[in-house]
């Protein structure tokens, strides 16, 4: 069997013949009808009434943080495990991100954390919807707690795109704007890229402002507000186009694969799996803690498969290093492991990494159990 990596994008004939047509168009290279089409293609799956594609899911949370009103000095509540691009997203104008510890069930933010962090200066939640997992609180508690506050809920969904909440609605659908991400490790893929999503049309017409230099329409040189260049090209609309014609086929795989993982590390007690909901969300990777991690991933490595750390808790970053005491997050540090998770993986390949996970924990004792 060749290498089973941790992830890969999962590209086809098709995109390779719509790049090939695009070319031969002549076309527009920044963003034109094929960006419209891959925008509307996001609305009309979330359901939310408007899609602003930009070039990364990073840049994404910053535009959309600054389209609300939020500026530097502003705190902002963001939960202690999540990519670092969601602090880093508002850091980059000086707002201040405040870290709060996460559900041991789910991994998204603690609502009883976020309730304590709230200061005069809080002027939003950025929640994260973890692995495309619905808070066990419920989102409409987080909601209630910014109405009380008179704070924003913002979603980042960059992992979610395909995954709704309990209710039906999209995730990202919820708080005022919601964001994905289009990198490569994603469902879908656009090489880099990113998507807000809001129903709210002043807050959409100022996205549009500020990732095309201020203007009110391209081609022109009149600018009545500042702005900048976070615009989404044409060449990576078109191989987006393709992807999200995949979408639906690769949210139902997802499933299926977190489903034959559970089952067949079902009686691996130093194999732990968090709540995930079928019915609803769509498991972008395969999450799990691991007893004696290092030694797993080691042997899996020798097994020629792939696997990769998960996030560290960000208080703990050389990036931030502020105190804080997150057990949740410094649990996910100490034991959290991606297992393979592409959505071309073959049954035969899943069982193959478990039987290789489970003659692991057979040889190797001295684990202690959940
Ligand atoms: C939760 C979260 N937010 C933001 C990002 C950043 O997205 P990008 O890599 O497109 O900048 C990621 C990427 O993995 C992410 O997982």
């Amino acid at each position: 069997m060749s290498f089973i990596p941790q992830m890969e994008p999962w590209f086809g004939l098709e995109e390779k013949k719509a790049m090939a047509e695009y070319m031969d168009e002549g076309g527009w290279l920044t963003e034109f009808k094929r960006t419209a089409e891959f925008e509307k293609r996001i609305t009309e799956f979330t359901g939310a009434k408007h899609c602003i594609a930009v070039n990364n899911g990073t840049i994404s949370l910053t535009l959309m943080a600054m389209a609300v009103g939020i500026k530097a000095g502003d705190e902002v509540i963001v939960p202690n495990y999540t990519m670092i691009a969601t602090p880093n997203s508002i850091k980059m104008f000086g707002a201040i991100p405040v870290f709060v510890d996460v559900e041991k069930e789910t991994l998204c933010m603690d609502i009883e954390c976020a309730k304590k962090a709230i200061t005069s200066k809080t002027k939003a939640i950025l929640f994260v919807n973890a692995n495309g997992r619905n808070p066990k609180s419920g989102i409409e508690a987080f909601q209630k707690l910014c109405d009380e506050k008179g704070i924003m809920l913002l979603e980042d969904s960059a992992q979610s795109l395909g995954s709704r909440m309990p209710n039906g609605k999209h995730q990202g659908t919820f708080g005022l704007v919601g964001s994905f991400s289009f990198s490569a490790p994603k469902i879908i893929t656009t090489g880099q890229g990113g998507a807000i999503i809001t129903n709210d049309e002043n807050i959409a017409t100022k996205l549009r402002r500020l990732k095309d230099f201020g203007r009110s329409g391209g081609g022109n040189d009149i600018h009545d507000s500042i702005g900048f260049n976070f615009k989404f090209t044409e060449m990576q609309a078109v191989i987006g186009n393709e992807q999200m014609k995949k979408l639906e086929y690769r949210v139902k795989r997802k499933k299926e694969i977190y489903t034959l993982y559970k089952n067949l590390l079902s009686k691996n007690t130093n194999v732990h799996f968090f709540e995930q909901d079928l019915a609803y969300t769509t498991p972008w990777f395969i999450d799990v803690l691991a007893e004696n991690r290092e030694g797993l991933m080691a042997h899996l490595k020798e097994n020629g498969i792939g696997s990769r750390v998960m996030y560290p808790p960000i208080n703990n970053q050389e990036a931030y290093n502020v105190p804080g005491n997150h057990p949740i997050s410094n649990l996910v540090g100490e034991k959290g492991l991606w297992l393979p998770s592409a959505a071309q993986l073959t049954d035969q390949q899943i069982e193959f990494i478990c039987q290789t996970i489970n003659e692991f924990y057979k040889n190797n004792v001295g684990s202690s159990n959940h």
